[in-house]
């Protein structure tokens, strides 16, 4: 059975990692990604890769930023994996994360190409907060799940 595992970013291979994953499959490998945006460095904010057999393959920000709910970021999955279930086993241990930190509800601004993945794991829309559609977020739909 594959092994995955999701762990907060830590050594400076991590970071890089993290960094080339989403600069590439959610920025177009475009200059302007922030690897410094102060948004990674919040307290509140946890940078998570994961893992497939020791190796990282997907990343996720989760945001500790309202009091109820887990924001979900940036989700992305390395491109030569993906649509064979690397984000199913993602969204597998997010949830289990969220769960674990004793929360009921996860939030994200889906992409429009992406709102069938969401919704496989019976996310709904919810416009959560409308203000964040801008930047990266611009035609996004806000989407929930609870459990
Ligand atoms: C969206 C993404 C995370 C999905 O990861 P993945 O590894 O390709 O997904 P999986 O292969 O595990 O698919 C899980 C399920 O979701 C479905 N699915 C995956 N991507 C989908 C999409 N874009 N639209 C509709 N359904 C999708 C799959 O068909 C599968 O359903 P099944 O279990 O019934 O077969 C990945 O494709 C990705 O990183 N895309 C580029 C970045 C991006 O758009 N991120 C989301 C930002 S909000």
């Amino acid at each position: 059975m594959t092994n995955f595992e999701l762990k907060k970013v830590n050594t400076k291979f991590e970071w890089q990692a993290y960094h080339r994953i989403r600069r590439k499959e959610l920025f177009d490998n475009s200059r302007h990604y922030d690897e410094n945006h102060p948004d990674e460095f919040k307290a509140e904010n946890e940078p998570m890769l994961m893992f497939m057999e020791g190796e990282p393959v997907a990343t996720v920000r989760l945001d500790k930023t309202v009091d109820y709910a887990m924001i979900i970021r940036l989700v992305a999955v390395r491109s030569d994996l993906q649509g064979k279930g690397v984000g199913k086993e993602l969204m597998r241990l997010i949830i289990e994360h969220v769960k674990n930190a004793g929360l009921h509800k996860i939030l994200v601004n889906a992409r429009i190409t992406a709102v069938g993945y969401y919704e496989k794991f019976n996310f709904a829309e919810d416009p959560w907060n409308p203000d964040e559609l801008h930047g990266i977020a611009k035609n996004s739909v806000q989407m929930s799940l609870t459990f």
